[in-house]
């Protein structure tokens, strides 16, 4: 380390962190090291800092307090599937829908790219819990980055700081996640708003050694290590050797009217409603119906030692779809980001709040868009990037569930599945069995969205809304969530949903939403051993007089054509399937190919 350098005192006696720090620094050579604590403090600190240059725009206290908005450089708005790795030993461990490199050659390429690549700047040290701090599903990592705006948004999004290094002790296991936006800076160079290196980016994993690291890009699962390169890649690796799930889904309580309380989890791939799904409010006239958040994007389920799955969410905080969400569509998540709030990417009002499509029927007259240009209505332009986000914390959520916190997590009854699909599939069905449910998480498919890059529309395999973020073999993968069922006392009821359905006009055949509360009470009820149903090829579906109707105007004849089950068409979509998984002919469970004959049988 270079005696020029400024450092904050570390906190901990955790010999091997401590070696770690010092290595990172030695490569990266930044002009400081700062050990975070997580305080409120040390958070306005980096805000001010970051409004001082430039990066940040401190949003008006009286609209919304402790709140701040970002723009980010626009090649830099979303994920980037094309250049993220799983570096396992062997090829065969990341399978046919990961990108693999050799973890030696992408080690090799990862220090060139890293040496000096903090000159000029800050290294901060992040401790981080994803989940409750203490718990015994828990998993602890440290992050280091150059990044501030890191800094922020981790804060909000797990546990973060002092108490988890003292968790850490002098020995614990954590697992460390290195992150640079690679813009080293030479002495009296100016910084740019969102410093990154677009051409250079790669997210890079190697399971084996349970690390991370990730190099070019600032922006949400790139950059926010904890969130997808850990709970999800890293953990699922994580959780097949260990009997375990880690999942792309949200969990939410349902009580009924007599109080009794179920939870599921549902997984839609990225942007396709599961903030919505997760904190959705029953339509008044469902009296006494009530739904209950404990997250809304990662699940990570086990089972206890009665053999009843329960999950936790190992995040603390929303980093939400900002698009379309209003007190219309989303009070909840309005109400969770109206302070303490980071916002990316949306427009900025004339009076120092925030703006972003759907939020309002009528848009402000003039707004400053998120390429920080003038904006009116009549411009042709949108003022938000369809992929722009806020940050949010989830105590802030109206409807946090009283289980949130609960180091044991709560106990799942249902697992749901479910795209963006504008044809073919209905409203919703439930699987005859778990491995019949496997197959049809195993077979979810989805029109893109501009969570990724990528053309969007475009009808893609995303199984069990995993497909970017598994983070080995997926043929593995099937054949270990086939086992995690039969491993237990109590096995939930899996369904697929659907509330993308188009009519030939091109508009919604559901109203989605809140109204979304009357598929829940089915589904609820279902798992439950109550509600009634009836058998079609894909699985269970209600009858029209199944679903609660009350205070919804909703026809027999909307119904059918929500619910058409088109035999040629779901062939087709079928044999489509197939070409997806006959990428993973030689590791696929026998289970999930009997499963596909047996669809054809009851399609004929
Ligand atoms: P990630 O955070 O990217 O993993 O995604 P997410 O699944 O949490 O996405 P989110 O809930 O933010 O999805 C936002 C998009 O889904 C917006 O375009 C919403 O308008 C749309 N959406 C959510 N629920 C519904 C619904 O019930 N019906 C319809 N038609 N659209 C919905
Ligand atoms: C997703 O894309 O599924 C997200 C956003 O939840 S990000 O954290 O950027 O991956
Ligand atoms: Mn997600």
């Amino acid at each position: 380390m270079s005696l020029s350098m400024t450092m904050s005192q570390p906190k901990t006696e955790h010999a091997a962190l401590l070696k770690w720090v010092n290595k990172m620094a030695e490569m990266c050579q930044p002009d400081a090291i700062h050990w975070c604590d997580g305080s409120q403090e040390e958070a306005n600190k980096l805000f001010d800092q970051m409004v001082d240059k430039g990066m940040a725009i401190r949003l008006n206290p009286e609209k919304r307090p402790n709140s701040y908005l970002f723009r980010s450089d626009p090649r830099d708005v979303a994920r980037v599937e094309s250049r993220t790795f799983i570096c396992s030993n062997s090829k065969d461990d990341a399978g046919p829908t990961n990108n693999w490199e050799n973890p030696r050659i992408m080690r090799r390429r990862m220090k060139e790219l890293f040496k000096g690549s903090m000159r000029g700047r800050t290294m901060y040290v992040i401790p981080f819990s994803m989940g409750p701090i203490g718990s015994p599903i828990s998993q602890i990592g440290v992050q280091v980055t150059d990044s501030p705006y890191v800094v922020v948004n981790m804060r909000i999004m797990a546990r973060m700081g002092a108490e988890v290094l003292k968790v850490l002790g002098k020995d614990k296991f954590f697992v460390p996640c290195l992150h640079s936006v690679g813009c080293p800076l030479e002495p009296g160079q100016k910084d740019v708003h969102w410093p990154c290196d677009p051409e250079n980016t790669h997210i890079v994993h190697f399971p084996e050694e349970r690390t991370i690291v990730s190099y070019g890009s600032g922006y949400g699962g790139n950059a926010l290590l904890g969130k997808k390169c850990f709970a999800l890649r890293i953990a699922s690796t994580m959780a097949r050797d260990e009997g375990w799930l880690a999942e792309h889904m949200l969990i939410l309580g349902v009580e009924s009217p007599e109080g009794k309380k179920s939870y599921v989890t549902a997984a839609f791939p990225s942007a396709c409603g599961k903030t919505n799904f997760a904190m959705l409010i029953p339509p008044k006239e469902m009296k006494g119906w009530k739904v209950t958040t404990v997250g809304d994007d990662i699940a990570w389920l086990k089972p206890n030692k009665k053999g009843i799955l329960h999950a936790i969410n190992p995040e603390a905080g929303f980093f939400g779809v900002a698009p379309g969400t209003s007190y219309e569509t989303n009070p909840n998540a309005m109400e969770s980001c109206r302070k303490d709030s980071i916002f990316t990417n949306v427009a900025l009002t004339d009076d120092g709040d925030v703006w972003w499509e759907g939020m309002t029927e009528k848009p402000p007259k003039h707004l400053i868009d998120w390429k920080g240009q003038d904006w009116t209505p009549d411009c042709g332009r949108p003022s938000s990037h369809p992929n722009s986000r806020f940050t949010a914390p989830i105590q802030n959520c109206p409807c946090v569930d009283a289980d949130f916190e609960n180091p044991d997590g709560v106990p799942i009854k249902a697992m749901i599945y479910g795209g963006r699909r504008m044809t073919d599939m209905p409203l919703v069905f439930q699987a005859f069995n778990w491995t019949s449910g496997v197959y049809v998480g195993a077979t979810l498919s989805s029109e893109r969205t501009a969570a990724a890059e990528g053309t969007v529309g475009e009808l893609r395999c995303d199984p069990m809304a995993m497909l970017p973020f598994c983070g080995y073999n997926m043929a593995d993968y099937f054949r270990h969530y086939i086992k995690v069922g039969h491993s237990l006392s109590e096995i939930p009821r899996v369904f697929h949903v659907n509330w993308f359905r188009k009519s030939k006009e091109g508009k919604f055949l559901w109203p989605g939403f809140g109204q979304n509360m009357r598929v829940l009470r089915w589904i609820v009820e279902r798992s439950n051993g109550l509600g009634r149903s009836q058998e079609s090829p894909l699985g269970w579906i209600p009858h029209y007089d199944d679903i609660d109707w009350t205070g919804l105007k909703f026809s027999k004849k909307q119904w059918e054509e929500l619910m058409a089950i088109d035999r040629e068409r779901i062939k087709q979509q079928t044999i489509s399937h197939e070409n997806f998984l006959i990428k993973l002919y030689d590791r696929i469970p026998k289970e999930l190919i009997f499963e596909r004959e047996l669809l054809l049988c009851r399609l004929l």
